[in-house]
């Protein structure tokens, strides 16, 4: 069989050696002339691979002298979409990745109280974030990869008209953050397929309106062990107990108590350099939410406060690592980490579970087919 030309379709002569070199699908051209012609256009396709190469694939050669503290590995990653349609509202972050009205606040530190027309905004953030979450639990499984993930995730917020709020928030490359086994948050989707065994963890923002939405939850990836069922179990458990504390003028400060008492009696621990957050018309701001006991957290609550609480839980030591990429939070022991998160709302006589799931009784996913 005669191969064609890439450029006019004719019968090919030659093959674009760069491709061959980088090991793309061979491109062919009939002649110099007609590889000439087509070289501007051609070159793009060298540029996609390289490009994905450069960001990626965590070999030695990209973090020269990193040592993983594991045995997952960066895999190679689709480019930054930027293909959010015009008419969805955007963060202040979006262009530039620098998400200025949550620094001007940092100095101010005061936690605001919503009036009702913003708690309206923040149902709607919440009910639209479990609606995308539900969306990408129903992806998981073995063989996956979370950049199919992220782009699932991408459309479910475009066909809400949402935001992805994590979409180059500073400089976050995705649209959510997918953390497997020993990473404890803010892995970025890449092409690794799943492993039957694995957990990972979904965590989802959505911008609607003006207003972020944040949830997570860890997945059993096929059949998972049995301390790894416990831990993910553990780690839903502190959540519940933490959320139960929520009611107004209980202090910030002692929710950490709560999780990390019931953590230690499972013989895990948590993670101490990562906090639940304010959230509202910022992605991140007062208050401050430590999961660990003996924190120095400020604030009391108030009915019209919205925060997340977000527990960290570690197999093994609670300390942390950062990969090279800036965003990957691993364990520094390479044991696995397993979380979950809600948005919450003060209310006058306690909570109001932003992001609660809507079906089964709002049990998170894992435990539908235990
Ligand atoms: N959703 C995360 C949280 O719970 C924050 C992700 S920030 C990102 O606070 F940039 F990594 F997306
Ligand atoms: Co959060
Ligand atoms: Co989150």
């Amino acid at each position: 069989m005669i191969d064609s030309c890439e450029g006019c379709g004719g019968n090919a002569t030659l093959q674009c050696p760069t491709c061959k070199k980088l090991g793309l699908p061979a491109s062919h051209f009939c002649n110099q002339a007609c590889f000439k012609t087509n070289w501007s256009n051609h070159k793009l396709k060298h540029k996609q691979k390289a490009v994905i190469e450069a960001i990626t694939n965590g070999s030695a050669a990209l973090y020269p002298g990193y040592s993983y503290t594991g045995t997952l590995r960066p895999y190679p990653r689709a480019p930054r979409r930027t293909d959010l349609p015009a008419h969805i509202g955007r963060p202040d972050y979006s262009e530039d990745g620098k998400p200025i009205s949550e620094i001007e606040s940092r100095g101010i530190g005061q936690i605001r109280v919503l009036n009702q027309e913003e708690i309206q905004g923040m149902r709607l953030a919440g009910r639209l974030g479990r609606e995308v979450l539900d969306v990408a639990a129903k992806m998981v499984r073995p063989g996956v990869t979370c950049q199919e993930i992220d782009d699932a995730v991408f459309e479910a917020c475009v066909a809400r008209e949402c935001y992805p709020s994590p979409l180059n928030y500073r400089g976050f490359p995705k649209s959510c953050c997918t953390s497997v086994n020993e990473v404890i948050c803010h892995g970025i989707p890449d092409t690794r397929p799943l492993k039957d065994g694995d957990i990972l963890n979904i965590d989802i923002t959505v911008y609607k309106n003006g207003f972020h939405g944040d949830l997570n939850e860890t997945f059993l990836v096929g059949k998972v062990d049995e301390t790894g069922r416990k831990l993910v179990e553990a780690s839903y458990e502190s959540l519940r107990r933490a959320i139960e504390q929520v009611k107004p003028g209980a202090k910030y400060r002692d929710i950490g108590g709560v999780i990390q008492k019931y953590i230690n009696s499972c013989g895990f621990s948590v993670v101490r350099s990562y906090c639940g957050h304010g959230i509202n018309q910022l992605f991140h701001t007062a208050p401050s939410v430590p999961h660990y006991s003996k924190n120095k957290a400020i604030g009391i609550m108030k009915p019209g406060h919205c925060f997340t609480i977000e527990p960290m839980i570690n197999e093994g030591v609670w300390r942390d690592h950062l990969w090279p990429d800036d965003w990957t939070a691993v364990t520094a022991d390479g044991k696995r980490s397993s979380q979950f998160e809600h948005t919450l709302l003060v209310t006058d006589t306690g909570v109001e579970i932003l992001t609660a799931r809507q079906e089964m009784g709002g049990q998170p996913h894992f435990m539908d087919n235990l």
